[in-house]
């Protein structure tokens, strides 16, 4: 049985590289649009279509404390300082707050990390809370839509609900005076209290430059079958490994790990990245959070990510066709991922491959140093843009009050 699989995996790796490296080579190299549908949003360019108001908060918000901790430039949630960055240098931005569209407070507020590099959010409600103090206290426009023309950059594990155990964030819920504002985060659940209507998923920051340096040739054969590097049980945290991302990476471990037609270990080689090149299949599955930069890694390096996390909104969703793209498998069925991903046709793979090297692509799931046309920097402005006009139902009559600003934990109420 195991040897079968093993013979027709081989078989199936010998086919594609056939197809790819015969007389359709040509053809199938090339990478390929989906014309006429979201795929073409990617392009867009946002100048013209959105300004965006920057406000000048104290650098105890935002420039000391990445004074503080530098690491904040190169974790997966660095995405909102290189956004503030490249606002304040974009052409969308606009100094004459009067005819803005948005407006964008430059909080740090996942820069707290631990010696092992892992960010904390306990200080970030109240930070937030006492940034909006500031703005609505300084300049009319927050008191007029009670933020639902402001957008906050809240890249944390859970998002604006602050807190790295699913748990304790569903209980804390979206920090109350964000309910208003668009969010744009790295988490994306279907209907999860941490997940607003109308925010934003962006993709977890990933170094591109590091990426790059690791590409190989695009000719080189995928002679890998499915591949993943990472955890399959939380030791520290589960040692049943039941809660950890739902059980389904216990389950990837416990059903593939003498499958030869599977590359998995907690092992992270150096050759990590090349590695991924010469991969068909690159597991995304769920971890604690549900985002990792894994996703990123598979489309930078055109390996069809496999996404086991059920409910999951992926970055840039509605400009992104990732069905197409991609593979879903519900958690439920890991245990037929063999059966699944062998039953793909080569015609279907090719065509992911060939939609994965589409450029516009990547860039999208980028935050590259300076920005580049179509990167994420870009992608946010579009969906920010995409929401244009506001409703003018947003503007509040005056006097009016719709938040209610001592609602939350009380912990959360103490200057910050
Ligand atoms: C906005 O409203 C708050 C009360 O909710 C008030 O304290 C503040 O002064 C107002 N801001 C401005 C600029 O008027
Ligand atoms: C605001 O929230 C606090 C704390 O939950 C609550 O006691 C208070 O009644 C609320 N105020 C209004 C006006 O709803």
């Amino acid at each position: 049985m195991r040897f079968g699989k093993w013979v027709f995996c081989a078989l199936l790796l010998f086919l594609l590289n056939l197809v790819v490296g015969g007389e359709d080579f040509e053809q199938s190299r090339r990478s390929e649009r989906i014309s006429g549908s979201a795929g073409d949003v990617l392009e867009d360019d946002p100048v013209g279509r959105l300004k965006v108001f920057v406000y000048d908060l104290p650098s105890k918000y935002n420039r000391k404390i990445l004074q503080k901790d530098p690491r904040c430039l190169t974790h997966m949630f660095a995405a909102e300082i290189f956004m503030h960055r490249f606002l304040l240098s974009s052409p969308v931005r606009t100094l004459n707050p009067e005819e803005a569209d948005w407006f964008y407070t430059p909080v740090y507020s996942t820069c707290d990390l631990t010696p092992n590099g892992l960010p904390l959010p306990f200080k970030s409600p109240r930070m937030m809370r006492s940034a909006i103090q500031l703005i609505s206290t300084n300049w009319p426009f927050w008191n007029k839509t009670e933020g639902a023309d402001h957008f906050f950059i809240v890249p944390h594990d859970f998002g604006a609900c602050f807190h790295y155990q699913e748990e304790k964030a569903i209980e804390r819920g979206i920090l109350p005076l964000l309910k208003r504002a668009t969010l744009v985060q790295t988490f994306g659940q279907r209907n999860h209290v941490c997940l607003n209507k109308g925010s934003i998923t962006i993709p977890p920051y990933a170094p591109p430059q590091k990426m790059q340096a690791h590409l190989i040739s695009p000719d080189t054969p995928r002679s890998i079958f499915v591949y993943f590097r990472g955890l399959f049980y939380d030791v520290n945290n589960d040692p049943e490994g039941g809660y950890y991302a739902r059980g389904a990476r216990a389950s990837v471990w416990e059903n593939f790990k003498n499958n030869p037609l599977f590359d998995i270990s907690t092992e992270h080689p150096a050759t990590y990245y090349e590695d991924m090149q010469r991969a068909v299949f690159c597991l995304c599955p769920l971890g604690w959070a549900p985002w990792s930069p894994r996703l990123v890694e598979a489309v930078i390096f055109g390996c069809i990510p496999v996404i086991i996390a059920d409910d999951i909104v992926l970055p840039f969703a509605d400009a992104i066709p990732w069905e197409e793209i991609g593979v879903f498998v519900a958690e439920e069925d890991v245990p037929s991922l063999d059966t699944i991903l062998t039953s793909i046709s080569p015609e279907v793979i090719l065509r992911k491959q060939r939609l994965l090297a589409n450029p516009a692509m990547k860039q999208a799931m980028l935050f590259p140093q300076p920005a580049q046309s179509g990167d994420a920097f870009h992608q946010i402005l579009n969906g920010l843009a995409r929401k244009l006009p506001h409703d003018k139902r947003v503007y509040l009559k005056p006097g009016q009050k719709i938040l209610n600003w001592t609602a939350g934990p009380v912990g959360d109420l103490k200057p910050w």
